[in-house]
């Protein structure tokens, strides 16, 4: 279809401020750096909003003692054309912040504290200051009944109170149905597992679900706009370093 190979830019496929999205694709398929490519897009375009990034796994490294970043030196990504350069720096934290500060990128990578720091989100919810959540890989989250249920709390009702998230998942066929019914956009990479694009498809609301059934190739990506299914693109991030 000839919308779906319209060029894009960053611009265009980054997630609106109190929106929900699901980053979908197998093990090495480019999730993380697709997901941190849009946080530091979202970040430069709403510098205001506060963001909570939530990496268990570690794939943020530390660049120093209490700093995190992926693409520390920075990296151009390129979208169909335009080189625009990506450097993601979070400040690590081993206590819940105490306030969203406008325009903090913190990264937490302690369950405990990401438990706190979720209720202090939904106390200091507030429509106008939009705080973004970033979930590196969304399936262990479901095996923590205290996490799994904040997790669903803010993805059924974060909305209204201004709490965004972006999620991460390897296996969409194991996570939460709704997270993928209730993301306005879904970034679908390879996905192997032919029970993995059915449970896309299935939970998709577009006209063109089936598409998800067709293997993508590795790195490429389909943003999949619920709200507005002819925007949807497909998209291949081509890194490259910038220092
Ligand atoms: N568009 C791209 N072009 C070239 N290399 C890429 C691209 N996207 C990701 N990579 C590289 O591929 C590797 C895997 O990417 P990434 O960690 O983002 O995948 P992932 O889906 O998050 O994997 P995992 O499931 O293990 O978390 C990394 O070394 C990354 O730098
Ligand atoms: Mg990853």
């Amino acid at each position: 279809m000839a919308s779906m190979r319209r060029p894009a830019s960053l611009a265009s496929i980054l997630p609106e401020p109190r929106s929900r999205s699901l980053i979908v694709g197998k093990t090495g398929s480019g999730k993380s750096t697709v997901g941190y490519v849009l946080l530091d897009a979202y970040h430069t375009r709403y510098p205001d909003h506060p963001v909570v990034v939530f990496d268990p796994g570690g794939g943020f490294t530390p660049v120093s003692g209490e700093t995190g970043g992926l693409f520390p030196d920075g990296v151009g990504a390129r979208l169909h054309g335009r080189v625009e350069s990506v450097a993601i720096r979070a400040r690590s934290v081993q206590h819940p912040p105490v306030v969203f500060q406008s325009g903090s990128v913190t990264l937490i990578q302690d369950v405990g504290v990401f438990l706190q720091t979720l209720e202090a989100m939904w106390k200091q919810a507030d429509w106008s200051k939009p705080i973004l959540t970033f979930l590196d890989e969304v399936l262990p989250v479901h095996s923590n009944a205290r996490l799994d249920y904040r997790v669903k709390r803010l993805i059924q009702m974060g909305r209204k109170h201004g709490l965004g998230l972006i999620g991460c998942s390897q296996r969409p066929k194991s996570i939460e149905p709704i997270l993928i019914s209730e993301s306005d956009r879904l970034y679908v990479g390879t996905l192997y597992h032919v029970y993995d694009r059915e449970a896309m498809s299935k939970n998709c609301t577009i006209a063109d679900s089936k598409r998800l059934m067709i293997p993508m190739p590795m790195k490429e990506f389909w943003l999949i706009r619920q709200d507005e299914p002819a925007k949807s693109v497909r998209f291949r991030l081509n890194l490259r370093k910038t220092a």
